[in-house]
């Protein structure tokens, strides 16, 4: 199966390189980007297209990786081509709906940047003459979870944001380490194998985080006394308010795209 993908920036060549890693072989994957330098990196690895065109003529699942604002010029400009072809978009904020004003087999599918090493999370919706397909080339890559499109912008939020969300917690808590003493890199050292060890715990038992947390806080003990000052600044509410901004913004991008609303118009 060929899949072709248009757009190799930061999410289009974290999917690459996750195929490339789970075994794709260079000759089933033909990749485009009006960006050369974005396709230098696969020169070796990969087929290269010349054109949006090819790209899409050539490919039975055709990925298109390129910004939400970008989509509308890439669809004039290959859309035509689409029609017997399954497409993956994976753009934050671009609904079905919208997609489907082009014919083709259409999916849409939220992927993050964890796939460039096998171990992304892809949610995935649209027609079903599509998803078993697309499911199984996510499937190298991740976990995929096929899902209802009304849940699309809350995962985007939580799950493509999300790398985001984790890496700046552990550099704060790496920080904190900094602050007591420790030099940064040890320090991040530290905090990535609490990171890895602490989601291993939490998905190979059926241990509640929270009961996770109960097991590690002795009475009058160190833990506690941190968790006191972190409760006391509202880490978690933090946390969750964070979570929700991002999917106000992934919906304010919905009605941007469908015209709507201007981004200039949005206060905040
Ligand atoms: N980044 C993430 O973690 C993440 C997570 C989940 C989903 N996504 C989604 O992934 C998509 C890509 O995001 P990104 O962060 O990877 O963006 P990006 O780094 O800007 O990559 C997009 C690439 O597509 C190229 N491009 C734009 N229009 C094109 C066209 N008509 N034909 C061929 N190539 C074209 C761009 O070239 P130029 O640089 O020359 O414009 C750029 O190299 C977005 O829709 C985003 O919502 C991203």
């Amino acid at each position: 199966m060929m899949i072709s993908l248009i757009g190799t920036g930061k999410m289009g060549s974290a999917l690459v390189r996750g195929w490339l890693r789970a075994g794709v072989r260079r000759d089933q994957l033909l990749l485009w980007d009006k960006n050369p330098l974005a396709l230098e990196p696969f020169k070796n690895r990969a087929l290269l297209a010349v054109s949006g065109k090819e790209a899409v003529d050539k490919g039975e699942i055709v990925v298109l990786a390129v910004k939400p604002k970008e989509i509308i010029a890439l669809l004039k400009e290959v859309g035509g081509l689409l029609k017997s072809k399954i497409t993956v978009s994976i753009a934050a904020g671009v609904p079905l709906e919208e997609l489907r004003k082009t014919p083709s087999i259409w999916v849409r599918a939220m992927p993050n940047i964890a796939c460039e090493i096998g171990e992304g999370f892809i949610a995935i919706c649209g027609d079903e003459e599509g998803l078993d397909k697309v499911e199984s080339i996510f499937q190298l890559i991740g976990k995929v979870a096929r899902v209802e499109e009304g849940l699309m912008d809350a995962i985007t939020a939580l799950s493509g944001s999300g790398p985001a969300f984790a890496s700046i917690l552990m550099d704060a808590l790496a920080d904190g380490g900094v602050r007591i003493g420790l030099p940064k890199e040890l320090a991040l050292q530290i905090v990535t194998q609490l990171f890895l060890s602490t989601a291993h715990l939490i998905q190979s038992s059926s241990l509640h985080p929270l009961q996770l947390k109960e097991a590690v806080c002795s009475p009058g003990g160190t833990t506690i006394a941190g968790l006191q000052v972190m409760e006391r600044g509202g880490i978690k509410g933090i946390l969750m308010e964070g979570v929700e901004k991002a999917y106000i913004r992934a919906r304010e991008l919905n009605q941007i795209f469908k015209g709507s609303v201007k981004d200039e118009d949005i206060a905040g």
